[in-house]
Order: C-alpha cells, then structure tokens, then sequence
C-alpha cells in the first residue's frame, strides 16, 4: 500500500470538462453497478482510455491501486513498453462502498477515479 496524503492525489476538476492532462491520466473503472454480497466480480482499471497516455521509458504509468473506501484491495507495479496499463482485480465486498484507483505517472503524479457500487 502506498503512503500518501490526500492533497498529493490529483482529481479532476470539472468531470463535464476534462483537460487533455486529466484525460490521459485519470484512471477508468469498468466494474458492475450492482454486485451480490460476498461474491467475486472483475473490476478493470483502465489510464489513458479517454485519450492516449505515452508508454515510453521517459514516461509511463507506474502503478495502478485499487481501494474499497480507505480499504486497499490491490495494486498492480507496470514497466514501460511492455505493459499496458490495464490492470483487472477479481474483488469481493460485503458492503456498498465508493470503489477508488489511484494510478502514479512517473512525470505527473498520482491520479484518482472513483465508482459507486452497491452490495445487495
Ligand atoms: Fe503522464
């Protein structure tokens, strides 16, 4: 689990008008909007889905983290070239919660997305 404070995470600012930076860095979950307690599901994270992030050894995504709430569920270390970064975590949640990815740029810091997901 990384150490961070919550100021250093970028976020975007207005989600109806994103910049180019906050395009290519903010990381995009693919998960179900309603999942049954206890119960496996896949959520797929995703940089650079909204426009294209450079994968060069000068500058890639490092890593992407997956959080329920302040929970840390799993994290995924990237290389550049070889890897895209796309990273799916099989997950389990008794509870609703706020699903967050956190994803680091080696050149533009941490970036984070989030998706509600409720537990029935
Ligand atoms: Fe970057």
């Amino acid at each position: 689990m990384t150490e961070f404070s919550l100021k250093s995470i970028n976020r975007p600012g207005d989600p109806e008008n994103l910049s180019d930076l906050e395009k290519k860095h903010l990381p995009v979950l693919y998960a179900p909007e309603v999942v049954k307690a206890n119960e496996a599901f896949s959520v797929t994270v995703k940089v650079g889905e909204l426009l294209k992030h450079p994968n060069e050894y000068g500058h890639f995504i490092q890593w992407i983290e997956l959080y329920a709430g302040e929970a840390f569920i799993g994290r995924a270390d990237l290389s550049p070239v070889k890897s895209e970064p796309e990273v799916t975590f099989k997950v389990s949640l008794d509870g609703s919660t706020t699903l967050r990815a956190i994803e680091s740029c080696n050149l533009h810091g941490m970036w984070e997305n989030t998706s509600e997901i409720r537990v029935e």
